[in-house]
């Protein structure tokens, strides 16, 4: 009893005192006093979030060892539930989430809530907002969630995300009920876990490969590098230097294009169809056939509606879209873009939309608008109601990003994660922040717990594509106090480097 009582007492110490220890630096260096991620100030913003009266939704997720059918692949992983994605989770905009974890992996997890504006000390980054959820441990996440839209959610330990270990997270609007018939999650994944290499061991070859001359690495491309030795690129034209790895497959809500999903609705019926980039490495460039697609929102904020006949969705990015559907079955085609499957032809996830009779489209198909203009969220408006007011920064930040495969590392302003001093903010302040890409390779970027707005009346988002040799400009209001993780949202740059604190100072 002792034992046990005097663990989980250290354990709920190691949340802030770690925190603080680690983000302040060795002693004698002197460093900001940074906002304790349960401290006061989290606190506070949490309390004037929570309405009375506002429901408390309720679910636990069991991340364990799992066999999934991928549609005639079986593969051994680890996931959230017997497929993939895991449980739908599902509230209204100001609800309480009550998610208890119980870690049944043979290694420590979290779950990060991602583009969820919450309080800082559920946010799921270990040894930053809390302890890591040891194997065999648990953890109850409690939070408002303050804004309506399309979320996700998944580990925020090592390579984990490029398993099964990633779930849909809706926040509805109560005060819009939607004027669409049906309502579809989509959800794209790049899939190499229990097909010969876990992701580990392919975060492992990057690692290792940096010094030798990469000829022993089957399956692996050096993206962005130009290397001998038959190596080929990831390379796309809208997006430059598009990957790292070639997967074995590609997946749409878990399916390989074999044995695909299949959506069904009927004729002249209104979908809302939610995208979500779940995949470690790959961006996809996302087709309809036989449709357009109006884009309302994007990482789960409106904007002016526009109708386009492909999207690219970069990892980590939801878009969410609206169709009249048509009478029949209709290929719903995501290219990974800039990649090729074994055969050479360009690599792609794929599912059936089904409103009437007739044969199956087949895997292969390609609809026509694919070939379209593919429109990215940076091409969007942001709605009036979700504008940015008009105010100059405070503090203006600027992030450059590089790195490349050789070795494999990647970093912001010149340094790794572990050695990167917090990029600071105060409460209150409008911040600007520069994202400066410099490599040859596109990086989604990421910021926990803020939505920002893309510069010129761009959309709001959390989670912005930067390609090879552009710049982005976002702008955000400091409104919600805590240590935030600001990364690249591909997984393996981010393990290898690609991370920053963007840190409240007191
Ligand atoms: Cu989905 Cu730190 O990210
Ligand atoms: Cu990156």
């Amino acid at each position: 009893m002792t034992t046990r009582r005097t663990l989980l007492l250290g354990a709920a110490g190691l949340a802030g005192g770690a925190a603080v220890t680690a983000l302040t630096g060795c002693a004698g260096r002197t460093s900001p006093r940074l906002v304790t991620p349960s401290g006061t100030a989290v606190q506070t913003a949490e309390a004037a979030r929570r309405k009375p009266g506002a429901a408390t939704v309720t679910a636990s997720l069991k991340p364990r060892p799992v066999t999934l059918d991928l549609g005639g692949v079986t593969v051994a992983t680890w996931g959230y539930a017997e497929q993939a994605p895991g449980p739908l989770i599902r509230a209204k905009a100001g609800d309480l989430i009550r998610v208890d974890v119980h870690n049944q992996l043979p290694t420590a997890t979290s779950v990060h809530w991602h583009g969820i504006a919450l309080r800082n000390d559920m946010d799921g980054v270990p040894d930053v907002t809390q302890p890591a959820i040891a194997a065999g441990g648990s953890f109850r996440y409690e939070f408002t969630a303050p804004d309506p839209g399309t979320y996700f959610y998944h580990p925020h330990s090592g390579v984990q995300l490029d398993r099964a270990l990633y779930g849909v997270l809706i926040v509805d609007d109560p005060a819009d009920p939607g004027r669409y018939d049906v309502d579809w999650a989509v959800v794209l994944d790049d899939w190499v876990d229990g097909t010969g290499r876990t992701p580990d061991q392919v975060l492992a070859d990057l690692q290792s490969m940096g010094g030798m001359n990469g000829s022993s690495m089957g399956g692996m491309d050096m993206g962005g590098m130009s290397m001998g030795g038959g190596m080929e690129m990831n390379t796309s034209a809208i997006l430059g230097g598009a990957g790292d790895i070639s997967y074995p497959h590609y997946l749409i809500n878990g399916r390989i294009p074999a044995a695909p999903a299949t959506f069904t609705g009927k004729p002249r019926q209104r979908a809302r169809i939610r995208i979500v980039n779940a995949a470690s490495d790959t961006a996809f460039r996302l087709a309809l056939g036989g449709h357009r697609l109006t884009v309302t929102h994007t990482d789960g904020y409106p904007v002016v509606p526009s109708t386009v006949d492909a999207l690219i969705v970069g990892m980590g990015e939801r878009v969410d879209v609206e169709t009249d559907l048509a009478d029949g079955a209709f290929p719903l085609v995501a290219l990974a873009e800039g990649k090729r499957d074994t055969t050479g032809a360009q690599a792609r996830a794929f599912a059936i939309v089904r409103t009437g009779a007739g044969s199956p489209p087949p895997a292969d198909a390609r609809p026509a608008q694919l070939d379209g203009p593919a429109a990215l969220a940076t091409d969007l408006r942001a709605a009036d109601a979700v504008r940015l007011a008009d105010r100059s920064p405070d503090r203006s930040h600027t992030l450059t990003l590089a790195g490349g495969m050789m070795p494999y590392r990647w970093t912001i302003n010149g340094t790794t994660f572990d050695k990167a001093q917090p990029v600071t903010v105060k409460h209150g302040e409008r911040v600007r922040l520069r994202f400066v890409n410099t490599s040859t390779m596109f990086h989604p970027m990421h910021l926990h717990g803020h939505t920002f707005a893309l510069a010129g009346g761009g959309p709001r988002k959390d989670t912005v594509i930067v390609k090879p040799n552009q710049s982005v400009t976002v702008d955000l209001d400091a409104a919600n106090p805590g240590q935030w993780m600001t990364h690249c949202h591909n997984i393996y740059h981010a393990e290898a480097g690609m991370m920053v604190n963007l840190a409240y100072q007191e």
